[in-house]
């Protein structure tokens, strides 16, 4: 398995799964959903790059870097890591969002990309701990989180907010 960055050479699967993405899943927004490739090819892939090191953005706009899960020759799914928290993000989705394709789940990726994601984003995010978020009734994801060593820090309506010490 590997957690590849978002690349150009990898385009064609990674529209493949971002057109295929839902728009709202969960709470994890895909603002892609149903595009075509040329349009992925010109707008999309460039602008998804270019968030690692945003140029023009607003001033809210917090650098977020997109991973893909491959198992051999699949990507199997989609991790991304914004780099620090915000107000918003604070109370808010937190530093890490990701999906696994419809016909991959229930086999252990979620687990093992969080877990690979984690890696990195230990060396990114500057708070002590990686913030989480899950719907309250998203029992896979909520497993996800606590299979990598996560703690329940609050709640609201809708939501369980999780973090994981960096250190652990
Ligand atoms: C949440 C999601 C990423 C989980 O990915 P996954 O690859 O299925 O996760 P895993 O295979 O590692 O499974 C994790 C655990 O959830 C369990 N699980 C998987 N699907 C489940 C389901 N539909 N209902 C209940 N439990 C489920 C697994 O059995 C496993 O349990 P275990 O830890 O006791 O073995 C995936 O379902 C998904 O992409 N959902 C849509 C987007 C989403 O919700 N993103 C997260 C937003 S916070």
């Amino acid at each position: 398995m590997e957690l590849r960055k978002i690349n150009i050479q990898d385009a064609h699967a990674q529209w493949e799964y971002t057109t295929a993405l839902p728009a709202d899943e969960n709470g994890l927004t895909n603002p892609y959903h149903g595009v075509t490739y040329d349009e992925y090819k010109k707008l999309v892939l460039p602008a998804l790059i270019s968030y690692e090191h945003p140029v023009n953005m607003p001033e809210w706009f917090v650098p977020e870097t997109y991973y893909y899960l491959w198992d051999e020759d699949r990507l199997v799914g989609e991790f991304r890591i914004r780099h620090r928290l915000t107000e918003a993000l604070r109370n808010g989705a937190g530093h890490i969002g990701y999906s696994i394709r419809k016909g991959e789940r229930g086999k252990g990726y979620g687990t093992e990309g969080l877990r690979r994601t984690l890696q990195i984003a230990r060396s990114i995010v500057p708070e002590e701990e990686i913030y989480l978020r899950v719907n309250k009734d998203n029992i896979a994801s909520q497993k996800v989180m606590l299979n990598n060593g996560a703690y329940l820090a609050g709640e609201d309506e809708a939501h369980f907010f999780m973090r994981i010490p960096k250190n652990r």
